[in-house]
């Protein structure tokens, strides 16, 4: 067992109809709200709506900048510091999926400075402050309502960056399942195979912690359960509710303690994929993650034959067997839920090799445990066809 720091500074309220409550969060903290939201699903299901007479009851007073992305890119985010700054907000308000979310977290940091948010992904700068920020989470996938890391792009220049800081902790969190009822099957596909590469990512990692290993290994194996539940009953709120939860387990951090870091190489691997080709990050996880797991197989046998057992409760005594019958099942799990396994399911062709390796390399994709070299990287890409 390694030395570990837990903290988590995030409130989380969860349940159905928990959102009523947003005035008793919000009101201590300020008097100015800027509300950030995606494309239109929130106005869509009535969220919107909804949360703009809640703040009206309570005398909030807000601005909205819309339409954020999936793969959000800075300069969104560079152009909601100048609506922030112009109005004097004192609060952010998220509502959506990892995208708006993780551009508010860039808006937190960047309504201080007078730089653009992309410098602090870039490691040019530090925040010294942050803006108190507050999601409605209304997809579950990526964790980011109750952890300090935010993902964005610059499109032009092929790089997609992860920034990870305190100060960006959410203060608080609503969680309603029931908003997550209307997120197409293909998105809530995807955020369960991206709930589960965060599970690996850190299962893989370095320090030995028994607890944290069979908590990882429980989260995929109700991830896989609830997986399939879904896709069967859409709008049952239980296997929603589930979903949500085992989302934000796996990622804020639960599967670390004890532990001395995760890999992450295929969350490197996946965002060149995203940035060059604009796929969902969950559909290039669930395509990069078994070719990794292929490539590392050997050196892997032994965790893999873990989770074997403890996911798929497959235990032949053959530890070359279980080993693949792990990443086979993985592999027919994803095609299950309808998430693609190879490039060629999301028209990536083998015309585009180069390129694909040149990204790769430009953003020095690297496992923080399992080094890989470019041969690495193009043997493993090669696994992904
Ligand atoms: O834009 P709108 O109209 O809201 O539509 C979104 C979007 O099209 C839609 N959607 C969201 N909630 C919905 C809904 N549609 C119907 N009903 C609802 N209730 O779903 C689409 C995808 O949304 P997005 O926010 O992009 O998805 P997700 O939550 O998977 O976030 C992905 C982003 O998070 C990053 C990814 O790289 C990607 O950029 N990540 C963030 C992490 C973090 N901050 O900790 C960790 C992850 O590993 C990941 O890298
Ligand atoms: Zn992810």
């Amino acid at each position: 067992m390694e030395n570990f720091t837990r903290f988590n500074p995030t409130k989380l309220i969860f349940g159905k109809g928990v959102v009523d409550h947003i005035c008793d969060e919000v009101s201590p903290v300020g008097k100015r709200a800027i509300i950030v939201i995606g494309k239109g699903s929130v106005k869509a299901s009535g969220l919107y709506a909804r949360l703009v007479s809640l703040l009206n009851m309570c005398s909030i007073e807000h601005v909205t900048y819309e339409g954020i992305k999936s793969n959000p890119i800075y300069q969104d985010a560079d152009n909601a510091v100048q609506l922030a700054k112009d109005f004097g907000a004192d609060m952010i308000i998220a509502v959506g999926g990892g995208s708006v979310i993780d551009t508010a977290k860039a808006v937190a940091m960047g309504y201080y400075v007078e730089h653009s948010v992309w410098d602090f992904y870039l490691q040019k700068a530090k925040p010294v402050k942050a803006l108190p920020v507050f999601t409605i989470l209304t997809l579950a996938a990526t964790g980011t309502e109750m952890n300090p890391f935010t993902v964005l792009q610059d499109t032009e220049n092929g790089s997609k960056r992860g920034y990870g800081h305190p100060l960006l902790h959410p203060k608080a969190s609503f969680l309603d399942p029931t908003f997550t009822t209307t997120v197409p099957a293909n998105y809530t596909a995807y955020g369960v195979s991206d709930l589960i590469a965060h599970c690996l990512e850190q299962f893989f990692g370095s320090g030995n912690s028994p607890l944290t290993d069979l908590h990882t290994a429980a989260v995929i194996k109700l991830a896989v359960e609830y997986g399939f539940k879904v896709k069967e009953q859409a709008n049952d709120y239980d296997t929603r509710a589930n979903i949500m939860w085992l989302a934000t387990n796996a990622l804020n951090g639960s599967l670390t303690a004890g532990k001395n870091s995760g890999d992450w190489a295929c969350h490197g691997f996946e965002h060149s994929l995203s940035v060059l080709f604009d796929i969902p990050h969950g559909a290039g996880l669930s395509i990069v993650f078994p070719a990794w797991l292929k490539y590392h197989q050997k050196q892997l046998q032994q965790k893999l034959c873990f989770l074997a057992k403890q996911v798929f409760e497959i235990e032949t005594g053959k530890p070359e067997q279980d080993a693949s019958a792990f990443i086979d099942r993985l592999e027919l799990f994803f095609q299950e839920i309808n998430t693609p396994i190879r490039l060629s399911q999301v028209n990536i062709l083998p015309s585009s090799k180069a390129e694909i390796l040149a990204n790769f390399k430009l953003n020095k994709v690297n496992g923080q445990v399992y080094k890989l070299t470019e041969q690495d990287h193009e043997a493993i890409l090669d696994f992904m066809w």
